[in-house]
């Protein structure tokens, strides 16, 4: 059974003027899809093939041997959660049990974008901003290249991917008015909230049927 690239949850050009369609164009047509035929040539024919994409990342988190499996693995899971983390017309503020938990760890909602916006912004290189739940709180994290709170023991809520690729076509290297676009404009706090109650944060399907 081979992996596959979700469906994305809105149009290429659902999220102008703040992402472009040929941003999506690329990054989910191209590089999206790179990482998911990547891996299904890498698990072609082995156990691997047969796991959820979520065991696979487990499987070979850690394991030098198997370090282009787990890029290529986490690749894909990060662009499908990614996806699913914004909205046309996102942005404002978390409610409810979410928006508690965040002034909990963080004082404010207004705090709490700020210091993720700070993790987005000054993570060295590519890779990515995270809002994880962990024993039972919401905080912030950054990882480099495809690393992901999965390979952590670590619950998914939100991320921002700050790979160049993400935003370079509109944004060109000002990361830091994407990162604030992206808050702003762009959050689906409705999928983030969905996330906080949820068992884990794996429910995207990436099997061919
Ligand atoms: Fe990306």
């Amino acid at each position: 059974m081979t992996f596959k690239l979700p469906d994305l949850p809105y149009d290429l050009s659902a999220l102008e003027p703040h992402i472009s369609a040929r941003t999506l164009e690329f990054h989910y047509g191209k590089h999206h899809q790179t990482y998911v035929n990547n891996l299904n040539n890498l698990v072609k024919e082995t156990p691997m093939s047969s796991l959820t994409l979520e065991n696979v990342i487990q499987q070979a988190a850690g394991d030098a041997s198997q370090m282009g499996i787990f890029n290529n693995a986490a690749q894909v899971w990060n662009h499908s959660f990614y996806w699913n983390c914004m909205t046309p017309n996102g942005g404002g503020s978390p409610e409810g049990a979410l928006k508690e938990k965040i002034i909990a760890s963080f004082g404010s909602v207004e705090k709490f974008k700020e210091k993720f916006r700070q993790a987005a912004i000054s993570q060295f290189g590519s890779g990515w901003a995270w809002l994880i739940e962990e024993n039972g709180a919401v905080l912030i994290s950054k990882t480099s290249n495809a690393d992901l709170p999965l390979a952590h023991g670590q619950k998914a809520l939100l991320t921002c991917d700050v790979w160049e690729h993400a935003y370079y076509l509109d944004y060109q290297n000002r990361r830091p008015d994407y990162v604030t676009t992206f808050l702003d404009e762009l959050v689906n706090w409705d999928f983030v909230a969905s996330q906080l109650s949820s068992v884990s944060s794996n429910s995207i399907a990436h099997k061919a049927l």
